[in-house]
């Protein structure tokens, strides 16, 4: 596996591998690697000839008072994983590297990074599309691969590549979980026994959600009920959304459907977690 920290040798190296007509993958991530991540890398492998993972937390997608400083961080151990799970090459840049002294340009997006994550959390889409537009840049992959997990991400960058006419396909991988339901996050270090156990409404609440629509029900304002009601059964839990939408935009709809999308967010005492669901697509 070849490792990287600095732009250019990355670059030339890629741009071998283009010249013998490899097509490459990428898998951005913030280290901390789980098997979310890597199953990123398995399907980035399907449809590339070799997948570079990119290590780098970015301090511009963390507000402040967010957990930038604590967020769990261990080179060696991911550097492991990735090389037994098949990446070709590790781009894990230094802060200075991605945002020297007087880089000062963002990418702004539109009206569905305002909803949701982002009214919680001012800039942080603004501090994601940013690096992810950098990492497109500077990898120039043919195809890279997110996590369903993270799906106003995931929708987030869809629409920037589509806007701004990026030549590269994004593939949207199904979410991994715990044998138990709950979805695998890097924070979820964060909790102790007791919250492990809290966190499991996220999952259970979604679960009752698709029951429900797979008995038949339709109307989004009773599975929000319904959800609800699960929520309470964990005191330990506070809910900062329950949100029924459209996949393109993330917009609330009265009437669910096929490709609707239910979003949660909820905070486990001071650790934020977030899962969904696509209706339509098996949820276990
Ligand atoms: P990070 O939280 O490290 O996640 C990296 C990728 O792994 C994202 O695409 C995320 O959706 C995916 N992922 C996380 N948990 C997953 C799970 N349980 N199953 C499947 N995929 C999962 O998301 C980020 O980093 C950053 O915002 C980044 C895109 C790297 C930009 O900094």
């Amino acid at each position: 596996m070849h490792e990287f920290t600095a732009v250019p040798p990355l670059r030339d190296w890629l741009s071998g591998q283009r010249a013998a007509g490899r097509r490459i993958g990428l898998v951005p991530t913030m280290g901390a690697l789980h098997e979310g991540h890597l199953s990123l890398v398995d399907v980035a492998r399907q449809h590339s000839d070799l997948v570079v993972l990119t290590i780098f937390v970015n301090p511009l997608q963390f507000g402040p008072g967010e957990d930038f400083q604590r967020y769990p961080r261990d080179l060696a151990r991911d550097r492991r994983l990735a090389e037994a799970r098949g990446v070709a090459a590790i781009f894990s840049p230094e802060v200075a590297t991605m945002y020297p002294p007087g880089s000062e340009t963002r990418v702004v997006p539109g009206a569905t990074a305002a909803r949701w994550e982002g009214e919680i959390r001012p800039g942080h889409f603004e501090g994601v599309l940013t690096v992810v537009a950098k990492l497109f840049h500077i990898v120039e992959p043919a195809v890279a691969v997110f996590g369903q997990k993270d799906i106003q991400q995931g929708t987030l960058i869809k629409r920037m590549v589509a806007d701004l006419d990026v030549p590269i396909s994004i593939v949207i991988a199904p979410t991994v979980r715990e044998p138990d339901g709950l979805a695998l996050s890097s924070r979820n270090a964060y909790l102790d026994a007791e919250g492990r156990h809290q966190a499991l409404a996220l999952s259970t609440a979604l679960r009752v959600a698709a029951q429900l629509w797979q008995a038949g029900e339709r109307d989004s304002a009773t599975l929000e009920r319904h959800m609800r009601e699960q929520f309470r059964m964990f005191s330990g839990v506070t809910v900062d959304y329950i949100a029924v939408v459209e996949p393109d935009y993330l917009t609330p709809v009265n009437t669910a459907a096929t490709g609707t999308i239910i979003a949660v967010a909820a905070r486990v005492g001071s650790t934020r977690l977030l899962d969904n669901l696509i209706l339509g697509t098996e949820f276990r």
